[in-house]
């Protein structure tokens, strides 16, 4: 298992949309582990394929927040197939958007129908913060980040920050 670089606003590559999955084959179950070495590193609730440069529909999740009991959940060609239209609000981050954050409204429940690292094809309902970050996870695999769902102005703020940032690293 690797902890990879992970993929940082304004890249190109963060709007992207992901392929399916196919086989699991061992380069996926590969690919799946440095995800959570990445993720658990970061530390970071979840983390897309994508935000490792590999634009596969891959998510993990992690949202138990204590390191002794960790449930580490795993979703291949993830859908959601029914959503709440009960809202909740939450204070997103992402691990593409280093210490920024922003609050997006999201349906508070979802069913999410996905396969497993056995290839098995599952459904889960997820609530609170699971259901947020399921969501956050799915848009990135669409290609859409969390600062999509803000005002323009604070979007194209953010954006700006970043860009600025990158080009003097790259100086
Ligand atoms: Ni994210």
């Amino acid at each position: 298992m690797t902890i990879r670089p992970l993929v940082i606003l304004p890249d190109t590559r963060l709007k992207l949309v992901s392929e399916p999955v196919g086989p699991v084959t061992a380069e996926i179950r590969g690919i799946v582990a440095d995800m959570f070495e990445t993720m658990y590193d970061a530390p970071g609730v979840g983390l897309a394929a994508i935000q490792i440069g590999v634009a596969k529909r891959i998510v993990t999740i992690d949202t138990s927040k204590d390191e002794n009991a960790r449930e580490p959940r795993v979703f291949l060609d993830p859908e959601v197939v029914w959503s709440s239209e009960e809202k909740r609000v939450y204070d997103e981050g992402c691990l593409s958007i280093p210490e920024y954050y922003g609050e997006v409204e999201r349906p508070d429940r979802v069913r999410v129908k996905f396969r497993d690292l056995d290839g098995k094809e599952r459904e889960i309902e997820a609530d609170g913060l699971l259901a947020t970050c399921i969501q956050h996870e799915i848009d990135h695999l669409n290609g859409v980040l969390f600062i999509d769902h803000l005002s323009k102005l604070k979007r194209d703020r953010v954006v700006k920050k970043f860009a600025k940032a990158a080009k003097r690293d790259a100086a």
